[in-house]
């Protein structure tokens, strides 16, 4: 999509960090931003900071891992401006546990919003844009945990986490193929760690996020992924990036690459070619 003005786009999670980010850097493009969050006065703050910023703005309170949620948002959308012509599906949330002992609703939780999520703005948005015949494009907030298991960042180094964002990988990588074709590009974003409140306020259950971590992992786990975070790349440079890459309609963004030496040596084990990456081999800290 070369010209972005005058259209609409669509951020989850646009409250607060990457989604907030995305949704000023689309705005600055002379885009109509409909943001989406959970929580209320995350909303209100950035879509007033937007407004400031000479935004056209539409804030729908939003559960993205409600799919009723998720169609109350695109029909507000569409009343509103019409058209949809890109969608962030960013909100995401960070928890877990080790494998055998996290509870189950752990899992449910962190995959209703990572996986579900995802899936509900496909099923709500992507009928809407076909049948509009225009330039479009989705873009999905996946994770360098979405390649790389023994990504060492992550809140709480949770494999309900990285399993969600794994899955989030495939279902991006499914949706460009299949929209192969139409007018519909699609982007998958990687972010490596970076500087956002996630694991701290990301959410409105974010005291049982951090309770169950607290029982399955030591404070000092937690508190060590947080200082992780607080060094991560600013979020402001991961939205430039990919805005870029919708601009370009190119799939891949992967904006901090000290990760990729890590994920080519995953993939050397997957052809035979080597061992699997060690734990937290490419962290400096
Ligand atoms: N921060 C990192 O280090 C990092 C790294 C890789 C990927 N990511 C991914 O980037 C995305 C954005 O994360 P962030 O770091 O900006 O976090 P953040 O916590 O700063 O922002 C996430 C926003 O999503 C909202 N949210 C949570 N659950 C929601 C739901 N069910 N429906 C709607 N909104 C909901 C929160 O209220 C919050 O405003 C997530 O998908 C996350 O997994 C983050």
């Amino acid at each position: 999509m070369q010209s972005l003005s005058g259209k609409t786009a669509v951020v989850t999670g646009g409250g607060n960090g990457i989604g907030f980010r995305l949704a000023h850097h689309l705005g600055r493009e002379g885009m109509h931003v409909v943001l989406a969050d959970l929580d209320p006065e995350s909303l209100e703050d950035a879509a007033a900071a937007l407004r400031g910023a000479n935004v056209e703005v539409l804030a729908v309170q939003t559960d993205t891992s409600r799919q009723e949620s998720v169609e109350a948002l695109a029909r507000a959308a569409l009343d509103r401006f019409g058209r949809v012509h890109v969608v962030c599906s960013n909100a995401g949330v960070g928890a877990g546990g080790p494998v055998e002992t996290a509870p189950l609703e752990t899992w449910e939780r962190v995959f209703g919003v990572n996986i579900y999520g995802n899936i509900h703005c496909l099923r709500a948005f992507i009928p809407p844009m076909k049948a509009m015949d225009e330039e479009a494009h989705f873009v999905f907030t996946a994770s360098s945990g979405g390649l790389l298991a023994s990504e060492p960042m992550f809140p709480f180094n949770a494999p309900q986490y990285i399993v969600s964002k794994y899955a989030t990988v495939g279902l991006a990588e499914c949706a460009y193929y299949q929209l192969l074709g139409t007018k519909i590009g699609v982007s998958c974003l990687c972010p490596s760690a970076t500087n956002t409140r996630m694991g701290t306020r990301g959410g409105r259950d974010v005291a049982a996020i951090e309770a169950a971590a607290r029982q399955n992992r030591s404070i000092e786990q937690v508190e060590r992924n947080r200082a992780l975070m607080a060094k991560g790349q600013d979020p402001d440079i991961v939205a430039r990036k990919t805005v870029e890459a919708i601009k370009q309609r190119r799939f891949w963004v992967i904006p901090e690459t000290n990760v990729l030496p890590a994920i080519r040596r995953r993939f050397q084990a997957i052809m035979g070619e080597g061992e699997m990456p060690a734990p937290r081999e490419w962290i400096d800290d």
